[in-house]
């Protein structure tokens, strides 16, 4: 997680970069210190600056709900008079969704403009307190991620003047102390899911089992996105070893291919990965929930490591 996996640990001992020990390979999501986990750490070292791998996933995400609005609640006969006689556009309907959203606020503010409410369903104690408390009124950092959000929204036609995003956050956010697995079905109109599935156990069925509960938590035809660490396999967050799944593109696109009629997949590098020789991969999956398993094309996968590596030598 430091580009990638690296960098979201403390001091890389994470993806590759740190073999597990016996004890570490098999831990399942109730196993893990989940309520010791170091949120000021955690934040400190991947969230305090804009990194350029997350300004690609968020210039990517702000420009696919653009072109893939969530759908929210049909607009009352109030609404649509408001909207014709002040001809504004309609106050936000959506219902948003962010599972496992530790220290990051960037995936909420990238659905704030079409969400009424966002529920961030958080498992870990120290992270709940966290955030509650950095809802109150956001630090100045989060400044440029909206300011890039905004940028990308508005060269994709959409327009977020008026919409000031610390008090928006603060008044339609609630922080929910849950776990993935307790997701309610078809409820949400866009989601966002961050480094969680392949995070949160070193079991794969675990894993398989989170991302379902995560796209199935989401109305027929809403949109999402999701980021995993490639290759991960495993995390220090402060004093806390935390497990994952080594997930390749490969698997992630068999999987996710099931749930989603369109899935778009990228692969995300970092310029400057923390550790010499390691690529620090994420993976950036976008599409929209099918509320059922379909059969369907397989995803594409839009760059590979090859076009990466091609475009590095240009
Ligand atoms: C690697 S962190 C990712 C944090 C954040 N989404 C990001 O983008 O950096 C994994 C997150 O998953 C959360 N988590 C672990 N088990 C969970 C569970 N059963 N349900 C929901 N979240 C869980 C952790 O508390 C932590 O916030």
């Amino acid at each position: 997680m430091e580009a990638a996996a690296v960098r979201r640990a403390e001091d890389g001992a994470l993806s590759g970069s740190v073999p597990p020990t016996d004890d570490q390979t098999h831990v399942s999501n109730s196993d893990a210190p989940w309520d010791e986990f170091d949120a000021d750490a955690y934040w400190e070292k991947n969230y305090s600056t804009l990194r350029d791998d997350d300004e690609e996933i968020l210039r990517r995400i702000t420009a696919y709900f653009a072109a893939n609005p969530p759908a929210g609640e049909r607009p009352g006969l109030h609404t649509r008079l408001w909207r014709r006689l002040t001809r504004r556009a309609a106050p936000p309907t959506a219902l948003g969704l962010d599972v496992g959203p530790g220290t990051n606020l960037y995936p909420a503010l990238a659905m704030l403009p079409y969400c009424r409410r966002i529920t961030l369903w958080e498992y870990s104690a120290t992270n709940v307190r966290w955030l509650r408390n950095e809802l109150r009124s956001f630090r100045s950092t989060w400044d440029v991620f909206w300011g890039q959000a905004t940028g990308i929204r508005r060269s994709s036609g959409g327009d977020t003047r008026g919409l000031d995003p610390r008090p928006a956050l603060a008044r339609r956010v609630d922080v929910r102390q849950a776990s993935i697995f307790d997701l309610p079905k078809s409820r949400f109109d866009v989601g966002t899911m961050f480094f969680v599935a392949e995070s949160l156990t070193s079991d794969r069925s675990e894993f398989e089992r989170a991302t379902r509960a995560f796209v199935e938590s989401l109305r027929p035809g809403a949109p999402f996105a999701a980021a995993f660490m490639e290759g991960s396999v495993g995390y220090q967050v402060g004093a806390c070893h935390f497990p994952a799944v080594p997930v390749t593109i490969g698997q992630v696109k068999e999987f996710l291919t099931g749930l989603t009629p369109d899935l778009e997949l990228h692969q995300v590098f970092s310029e400057k990965p923390l550790r010499e020789g390691y690529h620090g991969t994420m993976i950036l999956a976008l599409g929209r929930a099918s509320g059922k398993p379909l059969e369907t094309p397989p995803g594409t996968v839009v760059a590979t490591h090859e076009d990466a590596a091609a475009a590095a030598a240009t």
